[in-house]
């Protein structure tokens, strides 16, 4: 498929779209941006109003500081007002807005024919049960609340309940090791911990809380004790169950499992017998706006992961408006957000943004190829989904498959499509969009990060026409620019690092217990600006493209390079599905290329199809570009929320097995596959 050049590939946003649309047009986004710059007050005013303030927002609704020379960074908005986020989410959706019937969630489980579903009334009285099992317990507002769980239904609920209680929730990726958590949970000194017995992952049976016990005990050794661990029963769920699962036949494969618990009766309790005598009845905690609502982690340059802090209000109306206009959310809408809720994703667009917003949405427990390839699209069909957000990681791994799996399915539901998480390349963009969404399906690239809470760069649904791999335009109230090196902002067509002026009410306030790395991460390289880490360049459109983080960022005779590119022009030959190229050392250029590329099912790697692939390269960036390896990857190192780990490919490059930690790797066995195949990189 010929790919249209930069700057040529304008697909416009659909018309059947724009009736009835949020923001029906270019000129309609435009002037309501303009608008949130401004008169910020009175645009985040008008989003603050739709929700429930026990005291009302007055004063100054922003105060801040950017510029770590003139102080401490800092950013306050509507301070002084006071809210409950989960009071916004439920009780006011059912109480007033009379939703108490809607679903707020199917649940489809890891096994197909595994699902429930939860209403708004029945979420709300689940989580004021849950909240009340808490203060029993002794948890207070401001205290820390560790959650390690699979993506089931009592997740949202564990996180809604510390929401409701004033407490922060610490969530870890259910896919951590023991390690990785119990530093979590000392990091922010949690005193609780909520876990479930164990889970399917694919058909990989994981036992969690024997992982949460091995933390447990790490956490005691360092003198660490945490008071209680609260354990949801999934895998046994069915002896629970009246009439259970267990009892449809034919019965549900691996349904019925009592796995052996490890138990200590001085720490642990079962959620279910915990929650049967809670009042479904719960005050929930008034908040100040800018009281800390959550600690999430984050991977940070220096190894040492980072507790990035977000608050209550501000958080509260970013998430909802962003949820609502990048989406072009309706009432009647069927959404799904395939992240992990243990991601940042998943705590914006699978419970916070969703919820606010009074939204359908599904949460699925399992894998996208289990039991088979296209298991996505038959629950697209199944709950008749209408609004579909994934990564570029997934649609790489689907698009291996070819285009069958997809279309055997109907998918006639689906009317927006989005994707997260990293550069997705023009390939990867288009079969998205023709195979997936039958080029009537705009697609959402959204750009943001953990620390920016919500969408930053994206384009709204029926009115961006859009260019695939870009991530078009700001937000509102979004400010971005491009800086040089020595921290000039650059005008018009330019490339460099992607910044942000002013602050939108969702971005982070610190990182927990550490405000100085806060500043220095964030705030110290450009003085007056929050930098991101990422590569960006804005074209002669004003388009913005995401080039990948600086760090992927490689310097080839002078020639400032960035690995996406490369990437994606690797991913573009027929018979590569997905490739991670970073930066190797090298006598004269500075710096050369090294590229891993894994084929798609039925292809070889020979010599006759490495040359091809540098020629590939060559052709679509310049000789400049040409790669000096390319090694075959029968997998790559990622971590187990799919990015890949370029800095262990630099290494693998180099034959350098000093790795450094390797604890987030999804996979180690790849590692060792890939230093074995090294030889075969070089000619
Ligand atoms: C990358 C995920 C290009 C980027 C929400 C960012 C993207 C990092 C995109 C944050 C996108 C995310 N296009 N790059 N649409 N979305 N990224 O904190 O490098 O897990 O800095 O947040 O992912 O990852 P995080």
């Amino acid at each position: 498929m010929a790919l249209p050049a930069e700057g040529d590939a304008l697909f416009p946003a659909p018309p059947s779209l724009a009736r009835g649309a949020h923001v029906p047009s270019l000129a309609a986004y435009r002037e309501r941006y303009r608008r949130s710059l401004e008169e910020p007050q009175e645009f985040w005013g008008d989003i603050a109003k739709e929700f429930y303030w026990r005291t009302q927002p007055s004063g100054s609704f922003l105060k801040y500081n950017f510029d770590v020379t003139k102080g401490p960074i800092f950013i306050e908005w509507m301070k002084g007002a006071t809210t409950n986020i989960c009071y916004n989410l439920l009780d006011r959706n059912v109480n007033e807005k009379k939703l108490g019937d809607k679903i707020a969630f199917y649940w489809e489980g890891n096994e197909p024919g595994d699902s429930t579903v939860i209403s708004y009334s029945e979420l709300l009285h689940q989580v004021c049960q849950f909240a009340n099992v808490l203060r029993a317990q002794g948890v207070k507002k401001g205290d820390r609340v560790s959650i390690y769980m699979p993506m089931i239904v009592e997740l949202v609920v564990a996180m809604l309940a510390c929401a409701r209680i004033g407490a922060l929730h610490s969530i870890v990726f259910a896919g951590f090791s023991a390690e990785s958590l119990c530093e979590r949970i000392l990091d922010s000194n949690c005193s609780l911990l909520i876990t479930a017995d164990a889970f399917y992952r694919g058909d990989k049976l994981i036992n969690l809380k024997q992982i949460a016990d091995e933390a447990l005990q790490k956490c005691r050794d360092k003198d660490a004790p945490l008071r209680t661990c609260i354990v949801v029963k999934h895998l046994g769920r069915e002896a629970l169950v009246s009439g259970g699962r267990c009892g449809k036949s034919p019965p549900l494969k691996r349904l019925c499992q009592d796995v052996p618990t490890p138990w200590d009766a001085g720490v642990d309790r079962w959620w279910h017998e915990l929650v049967k005598d809670a009042s479904k009845e719960c005050e929930p905690e008034w908040c100040d706006a800018e009281d800390e609502l959550f600690v999430l982690y984050t991977s940070g340059s220096t190894g040492k992961p980072k507790g990035v802090v977000h608050t209550v209000g501000g958080y509260m109306i970013f998430t909802a408006a962003t949820f609502k206009y990048v989406f072009d959310h309706h009432p009647e809408d069927v959404y799904w957000c395939t992240a992990d809720i243990g991601w940042i994703t998943g705590h914006s667009y699978l419970t916070y943004g969703p919820l606010a917003n009074g939204a359908t949405s599904v949460l699925f427990e399992g894998l996208p190829i289990y039991p088979d390839v296209s298991r996505m699209w038959s629950i697209v069909d199944k709950y008749q989904v209408t609004k579909f957000y994934t990564a570029p990681t997934a649609i790489r791994l689907l698009m291996k498959f070819g285009d069958e799996p997809v279309k055997k399915h109907s998918r006639k539901s689906l009317k927006v499509l989005g994707t997260v998480g990293e550069p997705i390349n023009p390939e990867a963009w288009l079969w998205y969009y023709r195979v997936v969404g039958e080029e009537r399906c705009p697609i959402v690239d959204t750009f943001w990060q953990t620390e920016t809470g919500g969408h930053v760069l994206t384009p709204l649904p029926a009115a961006t026409p859009m260019k695939p791999g870009s991530a078009t335009f700001p937000f509102f109230g979004v400010v971005p620019a491009i800086l040089d090196e020595c921290g000039e902002e650059l005008e018009g067509e330019a490339e460099g690092y992607l910044v942000f002026k002013q602050p939108w009410p969702g971005i982070m306030r610190t990182v927990y217990g550490n405000h100085e790395r806060f500043e220095t991460t964030y705030f110290k390289k450009f003085p007056g600006y929050y930098v991101t880490g990422d590569g960006c360049k804005r074209d002669k459109d004003g388009y913005y493209w995401i080039t990948g983080r600086i760090d992927d960022m490689l310097n080839v005779s002078g020639h400032l390079l960035s690995t996406a590119e490369v990437e994606s022009a690797l991913v573009g030959h027929a018979s590569v599905a997905e490739a991670a190229v970073v930066s190797h050392p090298h006598p004269v250029k500075g710096e050369c290329l090294y590229c891993f590329v894994t084929l798609r099912d039925g292809h070889e790697f020979t010599k006759a199809l490495r040359d091809e692939l540098r020629n590939q390269v060559r052709e679509k960036i310049g000789p400049i570009a040409t790669p000096d390896y390319i090694q075959h990857a029968p997998g790559l190192p990622k971590t187990r929320s799919g990015k890949i780990m370029r800095r262990i490919l630099r290494q693998i490059a180099k034959n350098d097995r000093e790795l450094g930690d390797t604890s987030t790797v999804a996979d180690p066995a790849v590692i060792s596959q890939l230093f074995q195949q090294r030889c075969e990189a070089a000619e």
